[in-house]
């Protein structure tokens, strides 16, 4: 079956995934309107919807539109918002043609009087429910024949439509550092309800994506819609209910409300990509389909498996010496770590955060003779060596910020606010990126580092670029210039890994997973709070990129005690790292921590590219023959997911036989520890 098909007769396209239909159509206005998002259909189902007519009179309902604009009888959230030199705004469409190229449909669009050009993409994988939208805007004009540069008070990457009925409920997520990813359900208001961050980064505050349902669904069963930002900057999400019985909508795209640039003559403009799935299966099956995809479409390695880490951050901070992180890589090497992470404090004077960044070369007191020793000591113990760094930020205290201080965002008559003591770098400058480029370039080469930890500490504040004609850009540019850094280094470096940190979980979105191999998700280590973060964290992102560390107990952040095995069980549901002071581990504790490492790489390949079912106090994961279940809280029947009932398991610890059909049904009983908070590990091989 075709992917993306076309009725010429009612100017119809319909788009088909392995479970799902969504149907488009050029309206008699030429304006492209929203017909179908749900079930699979037939082309001439399709095309013989009606078309939802919200346009024509001051009292009809918003909504229905694939791109919402300003102009006419509209009066819904527009994804769209442009003026022209004249004062005129809004858009008057005219349809140009449409293109289609396998699973790739493009919609040719342009005003009907001014020389602003639009398409509409459109793409869909044979393997994937989640169908990709995003435009490209043009300015047709030349400066040649004298025409002036539009102006963009917003552009969206995509406007969503969901059945009215549906659009009920909102799944998203909430948060703060040390506190990411926290799941809220709330019943949709009859209004406009604003999802956004205005920080410059996809935020602990909040994250990129949404789900929509009936208030229905559950794990396992219901309708669910949900879109999800391919984006790391500011960003914005709007979802409208309309009470006048118009669909629901979601548009969304870059940048925060109040931010307006300049289109010039010739030229084009691409949002990031706003990505949709329809899902019967609830939230569950929707997750899966996002890792699915994620794995598929955005990771550049999905199949590399991650490596247990070790990161000095909280045995160390910034005390880093040669002989405090060689007695540390012995002992993680004896854990059986198989890559070792300095984290901040290896450079310039940056002996705490007051001081430093932007001085890239190691600390010659600390490392008289450079990081050479250190990486050949973490090497000999069999381990890959990997570095953090903060490549957007300056501290005003460092050789950097003395030497250019115009290059970080600054307004005149402004102060510099300093958050973290420290300023943000311009990486909309090129000669700023070319710098970033230069010595990372350098230092990756000059000790073979085979991974970074990319941090980013604060937000964006006095963004401006005295003497650019249109500084605004920088929230977009920005963020591409650390795309593009980033990505060129991985270019010239294909050995290289790079974990995505902004303080914790702050820039956890698609668009850091095309370029990274893990997040660290949160700077909050404690098990018992993590599983919260972790449990929000996988409604879009899988396993294999969720870095997860176990620390100390008391832990650190939270004075929280907790056993080392429950830590560790915890941390085990991700990519297993850890960060706690092992020279102050005792021999027990390290004889267990060797054991559990090892359980670790054991499950690893079933925990790092199974499929993930959510359970009560449980995650359960699943490849193959082999099934996973980390779980903590009481002892219990455990009712597992996502087995075919014929099927028969056995325990590979006790031996004992499973039909799948009652662990479906009864439950997988789980004999837990005594100590609290306690937890296991199961794991089942199909006979
Ligand atoms: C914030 C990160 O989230 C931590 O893991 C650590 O890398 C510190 N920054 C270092 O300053």
């Amino acid at each position: 079956m075709s992917q993306v098909s076309f009725d010429d007769p009612s100017r119809t396209f319909l788009l088909t995934t392995p479970a799902s239909s969504y149907a488009l159509r050029v309206g008699a206005d030429d304006s492209p309107r929203h017909v179908h998002w749900g079930a699979p259909l037939a082309l001439g189902q399709a095309a013989a919807l009606p078309t939802h007519d919200g346009v024509t009179s001051s009292f009809a309902s918003t909504g229905g539109e694939e791109l919402a604009v300003e102009g006419g009888a509209r009066f819904g959230v527009p994804s769209l918002l442009v003026r022209y030199a004249d004062g005129t705004r809004g858009v008057e469409w005219a349809y140009e043609g449409h293109a289609i190229n396998g699973g790739r449909l493009d919609v040719k669009l342009r005003d009907r009087h001014y020389p602003l050009g639009c398409t509409l993409h459109y793409a869909v994988h044979e393997d994937s429910d989640v169908i990709e939208r995003s435009l490209t805007l043009r300015h047709l004009g030349t400066t040649e024949e004298g025409d002036a540069p539009i102006g963009i008070l917003r552009c969206d990457a995509a406007g969503w439509s969901v059945p009215a009925a549906s659009g009920i409920r909102l799944s998203h997520t909430v948060g703060e550092w040390s506190g990411e990813t926290q799941l809220r359900r709330i019943e949709a208001p009859y209004a406009e309800t604003v999802f956004t961050s205005r920080r410059g980064v996809s935020g602990h505050h909040a994250n990129p994506w949404l789900m929509v349902d009936a208030g229905d669904a559950d794990e396992d069963h219901g309708e669910v819609w949900s879109m999800a930002l391919a984006w790391s900057g500011s960003w914005r999400i709007t979802a409208q209910r309309d009470h006048a019985g118009g669909p629901f909508t979601v548009t969304g795209g870059a940048g925060h409300d109040g931010l307006t640039w300049r289109l010039q003559p010739g030229e084009s403009h691409e949002t990031p990509v706003f990505a949709g799935q329809f899902s019967r299966g609830g939230f569950g099956a929707t997750s899966r389909g996002w890792h699915r995809y994620v794995a598929a479409h955005v990771l550049p390695l999905p199949d590399e498996v991650r490596p247990v880490i070790y990161n000095s951050w909280e045995a160390t901070g910034w005390d880093v010496t040669l002989e405090g992180q060689s007695a540390l890589a012995a002992r993680a090497a004896d854990l059986g770590v198989e890559l070792f992470v300095v984290d901040d404090g290896w450079f310039g004077r940056r002996v705490s955060d007051r001081a430093g960044l932007g001085d890239w070369q190691p600390n010659p007191e600390r490392f008289p003779c450079g990081l050479g020793p250190l990486a050949d000591e973490v090497r000999r113990h069999g381990m890959r060596f990997g570095l953090w760094v903060e490549p957007e930020m300056t501290n005003p205290d460092s050789d950097l910020y003395r030497e250019h201080p115009d290059w970080v965002l600054h307004m005149p008559h402004r102060r510099r606010t300093e958050l973290r003591h420290q300023l943000v770098l311009n990486f909309a400058r090129t000669d700023v990126t070319e710098w970033a480029f230069t010595w990372l370039d350098r230092l990756v080469a000059t000790y073979d580092i085979d991974y970074l930890k990319w941090d980013m500490n604060r937000a964006l504040t006095e963004a401006g670029w005295p003497g650019h004609p249109d500084a605004e850009r920088l929230w977009t540019d920005h963020t591409r210039g650390v795309y593009a850094v980033i990505d060129r280094l991985r270019r010239t470096h294909p050995g290289l890994r790079i974990e995505g940190c902004a303080g914790g979980g702050g820039r956890a979105d698609l668009g850091m997973l095309a370029r990274t191999d893990q997040i660290w998700i949160s700077d909050n280590t404690d098990a018992n709070d993590r599983i919260a973060i972790q449990y929000g964290y996988s409604q879009i992102y899988p396993a294999r990129t969720m870095s997860a560390w176990i620390t100390d107990s008391p832990n650190p952040h939270t004075r929280r005690r907790t056993p080392l095995r429950y830590r560790f069980h915890v941390a085990m549901a991700g990519a297993l790292g850890i960060g706690g002071d092992l020279s102050r581990w005792t021999e027990p504790e390290l004889a267990q921590a060797r054991e559990l490492v090892s359980l670790y790489k054991e499950i690893r390949p079933v925990v790092q590219f199974g499929e993930q079912f959510r359970l009560k106090d449980a995650v359960q994961y699943r490849t193959g023959d082999r099934v996973v279940v980390i779980a903590w809280g009481q002892d219990r029947a455990l009712c597992l997911a996502g087995l075919s009932p014929t099927e028969v398991y056995v325990d590979d610890d006790t031996g004992a036989e499973h039909h799948a059909a009652t662990l479906l049904a009864h439950g997988l009983p789980l004999r837990l520890p005594a100590q609290e908070p306690t937890s296991t590990v199961v794991r089942l091989t199909r006979r």
